[in-house]
């Protein structure tokens, strides 16, 4: 099992946060321009396989597309516009392959917190074929950090590639916490900053964990939850919380 923790404070949560077309690489891009080094983005099968960035089930918020996104092969999703969606400056902008991803996150020196987010149904192979691609494609560079709120997917990754660094995403509170994360071999728990309190912070960090906290765009909630001894602070305002905000 992985123990090291070299991932910074600051991640930018879909690559860019709210200034760019949300899991594209023009969002990378943003995310790099304002000095992330640490991005977390949504990745899904298509329907023959291949690792694509979106964040919903159905194509229809954040593309041209309609429909569930995972029941499309990868050459239907590939003619989609991902960008103008959020601005017509970014019309031609694709929905891209983890490949894609992982070179661009690679040019930009950028570490990865991989949410594996499966079409519903496809927990454990989205978790088994992801973590197989992560190893392969991270090769020689800092490990990307998987996690999920799927705990069928995150067995599947565990038991795929062990050693590859996991978290377990929670939208709210679980008493189970320690027994679930124990039993999936997590390093972090990856959890809705408005179920943390001090006292939550102190057991999970006693109980060994490191926290992600998403989605922070109050600098002032920032500092407190830093302040408590959570490890990541994950922001749409990559602008407002950028990489050099205070770590004491
Ligand atoms: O991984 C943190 C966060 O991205 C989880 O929620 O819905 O934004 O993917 P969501
Ligand atoms: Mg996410």
């Amino acid at each position: 099992m992985t123990t090291a923790w070299p991932y910074p404070h600051i991640v930018a949560h879909r690559g860019g946060g709210s200034l760019a077309p949300e899991n594209t690489l023009a969002a990378i891009d943003v995310g790099a321009r304002h000095g992330h080094k640490m991005i977390e983005f949504d990745v899904k099968l298509a329907q023959d396989g291949q690792i694509f960035l979106l964040h919903d089930d159905t194509l229809d918020r954040t593309s041209d597309g309609w429909g569930v996104a995972g029941e499309l092969p990868w050459d239907k999703l590939v003619l989609l516009d991902a960008g103008n969606w959020y601005n017509s400056a970014y019309k031609g902008e694709r929905l891209p392959l983890l490949l894609e991803v992982a070179e661009r996150c690679q040019q930009h020196g950028m570490m990865a917190n991989i949410e594996i987010k499966p079409t519903t149904g496809t927990d454990d192979e989205t978790g088994r074929v992801v973590a197989l691609a992560a190893r392969l494609l991270w090769q020689g560079q800092t490990e990307p950090l998987l996690s999920s709120f799927s705990v069928e997917a995150l067995e599947a990754a565990q038991r795929t590639v062990p050693d590859l660094p996991r978290g377990l995403l929670l939208d709210e509170w679980d008493d189970n916490w320690q027994a679930l994360t124990e039993r999936l071999g997590c390093v972090s728990l990856h959890i809705n900053h408005k179920e943390l309190t001090a006292e939550r912070v102190a057991a999970l960090k006693a109980a060994g964990l490191r926290i992600l906290v998403y989605t922070v765009n109050q600098p002032a909630r920032a500092r407190l939850l830093l302040n408590w001894g959570v490890d990541c602070i994950c922001t749409d305002r990559i602008d407002l919380i950028g990489p050099d905000f205070p770590n004491e």
